[in-house]
Protein backbone atom coordinates (compact mmCIF):
# COMPACT_ATOMS: atom_id res chain seq x y z
CA UNK A 1 0.00 0.00 0.00
CA UNK A 2 1.30 3.48 -1.01
CA UNK A 3 2.10 6.19 2.19
CA UNK A 4 -0.26 8.93 1.59
CA UNK A 5 -3.69 9.35 -0.26
CA UNK A 6 -3.55 10.53 -3.90
CA UNK A 7 -5.52 12.63 -5.80
CA UNK A 8 -6.05 11.49 -9.30
CA UNK A 9 -6.24 13.78 -12.64
CA UNK A 10 -9.26 13.57 -14.91
CA UNK A 11 -7.19 11.60 -17.11
CA UNK A 12 -6.23 8.74 -14.72
CA UNK A 13 -10.15 8.77 -13.51
CA UNK A 14 -11.10 8.20 -17.16
CA UNK A 15 -8.01 5.24 -16.86
CA UNK A 16 -10.33 3.84 -13.40
CA UNK A 17 -13.93 4.60 -15.60
CA UNK A 18 -12.14 2.18 -18.03
CA UNK A 19 -11.11 -0.43 -15.45
CA UNK A 20 -14.07 0.51 -13.53
CA UNK A 21 -16.64 -1.00 -16.73
CA UNK A 22 -14.54 -3.82 -17.16
CA UNK A 23 -15.45 -5.26 -13.56
CA UNK A 24 -19.01 -4.17 -13.67
CA UNK A 25 -19.45 -6.10 -17.09
CA UNK A 26 -17.89 -8.77 -14.99
CA UNK A 27 -20.18 -8.89 -12.70
CA UNK A 28 -23.14 -8.63 -14.81
CA UNK A 29 -21.91 -11.87 -17.02
CA UNK A 30 -21.87 -13.16 -13.37
CA UNK A 31 -24.92 -12.06 -12.51
CA UNK A 32 -26.20 -14.21 -15.62
CA UNK A 33 -24.32 -17.17 -15.05
CA UNK A 34 -25.18 -17.71 -11.47
CA UNK A 35 -27.89 -20.61 -11.12
CA UNK A 36 -28.83 -23.50 -9.20
CA UNK A 37 -25.87 -26.56 -9.89
CA UNK A 38 -23.05 -23.87 -10.85
CA UNK A 39 -20.43 -24.22 -9.21
CA UNK A 40 -18.34 -21.04 -8.11
CA UNK A 41 -14.98 -22.48 -9.86
CA UNK A 42 -17.02 -22.42 -13.09
CA UNK A 43 -18.02 -18.78 -12.47
CA UNK A 44 -14.19 -17.92 -11.85
CA UNK A 45 -13.79 -19.59 -14.80
CA UNK A 46 -16.02 -17.18 -16.55
CA UNK A 47 -15.09 -14.00 -15.02
CA UNK A 48 -10.94 -14.53 -15.72
CA UNK A 49 -11.70 -15.46 -19.01
CA UNK A 50 -13.99 -12.02 -20.00
CA UNK A 51 -11.45 -10.08 -17.75
CA UNK A 52 -8.42 -11.34 -20.30
CA UNK A 53 -10.68 -10.77 -23.51
CA UNK A 54 -10.69 -7.04 -22.39
CA UNK A 55 -6.92 -6.64 -22.38
CA UNK A 56 -6.96 -6.79 -18.41
CA UNK A 57 -5.54 -8.48 -15.51
CA UNK A 58 -7.56 -9.98 -12.77
CA UNK A 59 -6.21 -8.48 -9.96
CA UNK A 60 -7.10 -10.73 -7.17
CA UNK A 61 -5.49 -13.59 -8.37
CA UNK A 62 -1.95 -13.91 -6.74
CA UNK A 63 -2.76 -11.01 -4.89
CA UNK A 64 -1.02 -12.09 -1.20
CA UNK A 65 -1.05 -15.67 -2.20
CA UNK A 66 -5.02 -15.69 -3.04
CA UNK A 67 -5.27 -18.27 -5.60
CA UNK A 68 -8.39 -17.63 -7.50
CA UNK A 69 -9.45 -14.63 -10.02
CA UNK A 70 -12.25 -13.66 -7.70
CA UNK A 71 -14.23 -14.00 -4.41
CA UNK A 72 -17.37 -15.81 -4.21
CA UNK A 73 -18.95 -16.20 -0.55
CA UNK A 74 -22.50 -18.27 -0.32
CA UNK A 75 -24.65 -17.20 3.01
CA UNK A 76 -22.51 -17.38 5.94
CA UNK A 77 -19.46 -16.11 3.86
CA UNK A 78 -18.78 -12.90 4.15
CA UNK A 79 -16.27 -11.77 1.92
CA UNK A 80 -12.55 -13.80 0.34
CA UNK A 81 -14.62 -16.82 -0.14
CA UNK A 82 -12.49 -18.87 -2.30
CA UNK A 83 -14.23 -20.36 -5.64
CA UNK A 84 -14.17 -24.22 -5.76
CA UNK A 85 -16.13 -27.38 -6.34
CA UNK A 86 -18.92 -25.83 -3.96
CA UNK A 87 -22.56 -25.73 -6.50
CA UNK A 88 -25.12 -23.21 -5.52
CA UNK A 89 -28.04 -24.33 -4.08
CA UNK A 90 -31.64 -22.59 -4.26
CA UNK A 91 -31.83 -20.12 -1.76
CA UNK A 92 -28.52 -19.36 -1.45
CA UNK A 93 -26.83 -15.85 -1.82
CA UNK A 94 -23.70 -15.89 -3.46
CA UNK A 95 -21.69 -12.54 -3.09
CA UNK A 96 -19.21 -11.97 -5.90
CA UNK A 97 -16.28 -9.72 -5.87
CA UNK A 98 -14.15 -8.63 -8.64
CA UNK A 99 -11.00 -6.15 -9.25
CA UNK A 100 -9.29 -6.32 -12.65
CA UNK A 101 -6.41 -3.59 -13.73
CA UNK A 102 -6.31 -2.15 -16.80
CA UNK A 103 -3.68 0.08 -18.16
CA UNK A 104 -2.39 0.40 -14.73
CA UNK A 105 -5.11 1.30 -13.23
CA UNK A 106 -7.68 -1.16 -10.52
CA UNK A 107 -11.67 -0.79 -10.50
CA UNK A 108 -12.97 -3.40 -7.44
CA UNK A 109 -16.79 -3.60 -6.94
CA UNK A 110 -18.95 -6.43 -5.68
CA UNK A 111 -22.44 -7.86 -5.93
CA UNK A 112 -24.74 -10.33 -3.90
CA UNK A 113 -26.42 -12.71 -5.87
CA UNK A 114 -30.13 -14.45 -5.30
CA UNK A 115 -29.72 -18.04 -6.07
CA UNK A 116 -33.49 -19.45 -7.06
CA UNK A 117 -35.92 -18.50 -3.90
CA UNK A 118 -34.50 -16.38 -1.11
CA UNK A 119 -36.19 -16.52 1.98
CA UNK A 120 -37.73 -12.72 2.41
CA UNK A 121 -35.72 -11.88 5.67
CA UNK A 122 -32.48 -12.91 3.59
CA UNK A 123 -33.57 -10.91 1.07
CA UNK A 124 -34.33 -7.69 2.76
CA UNK A 125 -30.86 -7.99 3.84
CA UNK A 126 -29.09 -7.64 0.74
CA UNK A 127 -30.94 -5.20 -0.52
CA UNK A 128 -30.42 -2.98 2.65
CA UNK A 129 -26.78 -3.53 1.96
CA UNK A 130 -26.72 -2.37 -1.31
CA UNK A 131 -29.12 0.67 0.15
CA UNK A 132 -26.42 1.30 2.78
CA UNK A 133 -23.77 1.80 -0.04
CA UNK A 134 -26.49 4.70 -1.67
CA UNK A 135 -26.62 6.09 1.68
CA UNK A 136 -23.18 6.47 2.02
CA UNK A 137 -22.04 7.64 -1.32
CA UNK A 138 -24.60 10.69 -0.50
CA UNK A 139 -22.33 11.87 2.24
CA UNK A 140 -19.00 11.01 -0.59
CA UNK A 141 -18.73 14.86 -1.03
CA UNK A 142 -15.51 17.02 -0.85
CA UNK A 143 -15.61 18.92 2.30
CA UNK A 144 -17.08 15.71 4.30
CA UNK A 145 -15.17 13.08 6.01
CA UNK A 146 -14.50 9.57 5.49
CA UNK A 147 -16.31 9.43 8.68
CA UNK A 148 -19.62 10.90 7.22
CA UNK A 149 -20.10 7.88 4.04
CA UNK A 150 -18.98 5.45 7.81
CA UNK A 151 -21.42 6.86 9.98
CA UNK A 152 -24.66 7.10 7.10
CA UNK A 153 -23.47 3.43 6.25
CA UNK A 154 -23.88 2.42 9.67
CA UNK A 155 -27.18 4.29 10.54
CA UNK A 156 -28.39 2.55 7.05
CA UNK A 157 -27.77 -1.22 8.81
CA UNK A 158 -28.52 -0.17 12.46
CA UNK A 159 -32.09 1.10 11.79
CA UNK A 160 -32.82 -2.84 10.57
CA UNK A 161 -30.94 -4.27 13.44
CA UNK A 162 -28.28 -5.50 11.05
CA UNK A 163 -24.53 -6.47 12.58
CA UNK A 164 -22.15 -4.47 10.55
CA UNK A 165 -18.75 -5.69 10.03
CA UNK A 166 -15.85 -3.86 11.74
CA UNK A 167 -13.04 -6.51 10.87
CA UNK A 168 -12.86 -5.17 6.99
CA UNK A 169 -13.24 -1.83 5.68
CA UNK A 170 -13.16 -0.16 2.19
CA UNK A 171 -10.39 1.80 0.66
CA UNK A 172 -8.18 3.78 -1.67
CA UNK A 173 -8.14 2.51 -5.03
CA UNK A 174 -6.00 3.55 -7.88
CA UNK A 175 -3.00 2.40 -8.96
CA UNK A 176 -3.15 0.05 -6.26
CA UNK A 177 -6.26 -2.03 -5.31
CA UNK A 178 -5.64 -1.02 -1.64
CA UNK A 179 -4.58 2.70 -1.00
CA UNK A 180 -4.98 5.10 2.10
CA UNK A 181 -7.54 6.13 3.58
CA UNK A 182 -9.41 3.00 4.99
CA UNK A 183 -13.20 3.52 4.70
CA UNK A 184 -15.19 1.56 7.36
CA UNK A 185 -18.44 0.96 7.55
CA UNK A 186 -18.89 2.21 10.87
CA UNK A 187 -17.90 5.17 13.05
CA UNK A 188 -16.03 5.39 15.88
CA UNK A 189 -14.58 7.69 18.26
CA UNK A 190 -11.54 6.16 18.42
CA UNK A 191 -10.52 6.63 14.44
CA UNK A 192 -12.12 10.13 14.58
CA UNK A 193 -13.34 11.58 11.22
CA UNK A 194 -10.81 9.79 9.26
CA UNK A 195 -9.34 12.63 6.13
CA UNK A 196 -10.98 15.48 4.50
CA UNK A 197 -12.60 14.20 0.80
CA UNK A 198 -11.28 15.86 -1.89
CA UNK A 199 -12.32 15.83 -5.54
CA UNK A 200 -9.89 13.55 -7.28
CA UNK A 201 -10.13 10.88 -4.48
CA UNK A 202 -10.65 7.41 -5.59
CA UNK A 203 -12.02 5.40 -3.42
CA UNK A 204 -13.86 1.93 -2.66
CA UNK A 205 -17.06 1.75 -0.31
CA UNK A 206 -17.80 -2.02 0.24
CA UNK A 207 -20.31 -2.51 3.23
CA UNK A 208 -20.52 -6.22 4.57
CA UNK A 209 -23.52 -6.32 6.68
CA UNK A 210 -24.70 -9.27 8.59
CA UNK A 211 -27.85 -11.24 9.74
CA UNK A 212 -27.36 -11.54 13.13
CA UNK A 213 -23.98 -10.16 14.91
CA UNK A 214 -20.92 -7.98 13.78
CA UNK A 215 -18.84 -11.10 14.75
CA UNK A 216 -16.97 -12.93 12.11
CA UNK A 217 -13.70 -15.62 11.94
CA UNK A 218 -11.53 -16.82 9.21
CA UNK A 219 -12.08 -20.29 8.25
CA UNK A 220 -8.83 -22.59 8.18
CA UNK A 221 -8.08 -22.06 4.51
CA UNK A 222 -6.97 -18.52 6.04
CA UNK A 223 -9.05 -16.60 3.63
CA UNK A 224 -12.80 -17.18 3.81
CA UNK A 225 -14.15 -14.73 6.53
CA UNK A 226 -17.48 -16.10 7.77
CA UNK A 227 -19.71 -15.17 10.38
CA UNK A 228 -19.70 -16.66 13.88
CA UNK A 229 -23.70 -16.80 14.07
CA UNK A 230 -23.76 -18.70 11.06
CA UNK A 231 -26.38 -16.68 9.85
CA UNK A 232 -26.19 -14.95 6.24
CA UNK A 233 -24.27 -12.29 5.47
CA UNK A 234 -24.79 -9.55 2.09
CA UNK A 235 -21.36 -7.49 0.26
CA UNK A 236 -21.73 -4.64 -2.07
CA UNK A 237 -19.50 -2.54 -3.52
CA UNK A 238 -18.40 0.13 -6.46
CA UNK A 239 -14.80 1.86 -6.44
CA UNK A 240 -16.46 5.87 -6.57
CA UNK A 241 -14.33 8.92 -7.50
CA UNK A 242 -14.66 12.17 -5.30
CA UNK A 243 -16.04 15.07 -7.68
CA UNK A 244 -17.08 19.22 -7.20
CA UNK A 245 -20.58 17.31 -7.14
CA UNK A 246 -22.02 14.01 -6.68
CA UNK A 247 -19.77 11.31 -6.68
CA UNK A 248 -19.05 9.56 -9.77
CA UNK A 249 -19.77 5.92 -9.44
CA UNK A 250 -16.91 3.61 -11.64
CA UNK A 251 -18.27 0.46 -11.45
CA UNK A 252 -21.87 0.90 -12.26
N1 LIG B 1 -12.22 -6.60 -3.04
C1 LIG B 1 -11.42 -7.10 -1.96
C2 LIG B 1 -11.01 -5.96 -1.07
O1 LIG B 1 -11.45 -4.87 -1.25
C3 LIG B 1 -10.21 -7.78 -2.41
C4 LIG B 1 -10.29 -9.24 -2.36
S1 LIG B 1 -8.98 -9.84 -1.52
C5 LIG B 1 -8.14 -10.80 -2.61
O2 LIG B 1 -10.25 -6.16 -0.15
F1 LIG B 1 -7.21 -11.33 -1.99
F2 LIG B 1 -8.96 -11.65 -3.14
F3 LIG B 1 -7.64 -10.06 -3.55
CO1 LIG C 1 -12.54 -3.59 -2.14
Amino acid sequence: MSERITIKSQREIEAMKAAGAVVRDTLLLLEKSAAVGVTTEELNRIADDYIRSCGAIPSFLNYEGYPKSICTSVNEQVVHGIPGGYKLKDGDILSVDVGAILNGYHGDAARTILIGNVKEEVKKLVEVTRECFFKGIEQAVAGNHIADISAAVEACAKEHGYGVVRDLVGHGIGTHMHEPPEVPNFADRARGRGPRLYPGMTIAVEPMINLGTADVAVLKDGWTVVTRDAKPSAHYENTIAITTGKPEILTL
